[in-house]
């Protein structure tokens, strides 16, 4: 069972037809639903890198460094661990390819966490501290436009080249947001900015958390640029 199992999944991995990307079911650009339902297909095997296709694991996404500072505050976050992004669902996608336009509409789990160090205030409340921060929400929605070229490779296979994109997100379930160590581990005048930031974590997390979305979805282009570079046209859809 266990032999047959495992030929099943090499057979499934590698494809019967020497294919680059098996795992892709093809469907008309015209049909919503078969694109949306190949796309939440392909992220369990595209999440966790496709060394072959030069895609490195996005499950945890690492950023080094990303600035969030706001006015009257200087925060900076470090060595961020994204992790979830291998458990996104797509809600739809949408190709108009008259307009070369890709809609996508996706939701995902996210929990990030590494270093963080904050000076100034908190919305209108002095605060500092420097030391591990955690953010986890079940639920952020994307909506991502990407405008995409079609090339044609040395092999005369013809890819679609991504070329820009646009995106909106939104904060569908409430977010967590921790900051361990502030004033220095003094519980008693972390309290009010702790209470402040769960009060108004929309808010908060609009502003300070725009500079890592914006890493995330540039991140996740990146890879589907890549991907689509890898991966003839003629693979992905029926033409
Ligand atoms: C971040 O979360 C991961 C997974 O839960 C954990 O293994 C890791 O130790 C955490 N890192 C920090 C800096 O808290």
């Amino acid at each position: 069972m266990k032999t047959f199992l495992f030929a099943f999944l090499t057979f499934l991995l590698t494809g019967a037809n020497g294919a680059v990307a098996p795992f892709i079911k093809p469907c008309t650009l015209t049909d919503s639903k078969c694109l949306t339902s190949s796309a939440t297909a392909a992220v369990p095997f595209i999440a966790p890198g496709v060394p072959a296709l030069g895609i490195p694991s996005s499950d945890p996404l690492h950023i080094k460094k990303t600035n969030s500072d706001q006015g009257d505050m200087k925060l900076t976050f470090n060595d961020l661990n994204i992790y979830g992004l291998s458990q996104c669902v797509f809600k739809t996608v949408e190709i108009d390819d008259a307009k070369s336009n890709l809609h996508i509409d996706l939701e995902c789990p996210l929990y990030a966490n590494g270093t963080y160090k904050l000076g100034g205030k908190i919305l209108i409340i002095p605060a500092e501290g420097e030391g591990n921060f955690e953010i986890k929400t079940d639920k952020v929605g994307f909506t991502i436009d990407v405008k995409y070229k079609t090339i044609t490779d040395d092999k005369g296979d013809k890819h679609w080249k991504i070329t820009g994109y646009d995106y909106k997100y939104d904060l569908i379930n409430k977010v967590y947001f921790m900051l361990h160590n502030l004033f220095g581990g003094d519980a008693t005048r972390a309290k009010p900015v702790l209470d402040l930031i769960d009060h108004s974590w929309k808010e908060l997390i609009t502003e300070l958390g725009a500079p890592i979305i914006k890493d995330i979805v540039k991140d996740a282009v990146g890879r589907v640029k890549k991907f689509f570079l890898a991966v003839p046209l003629s693979e992905l859809a029926q033409l």
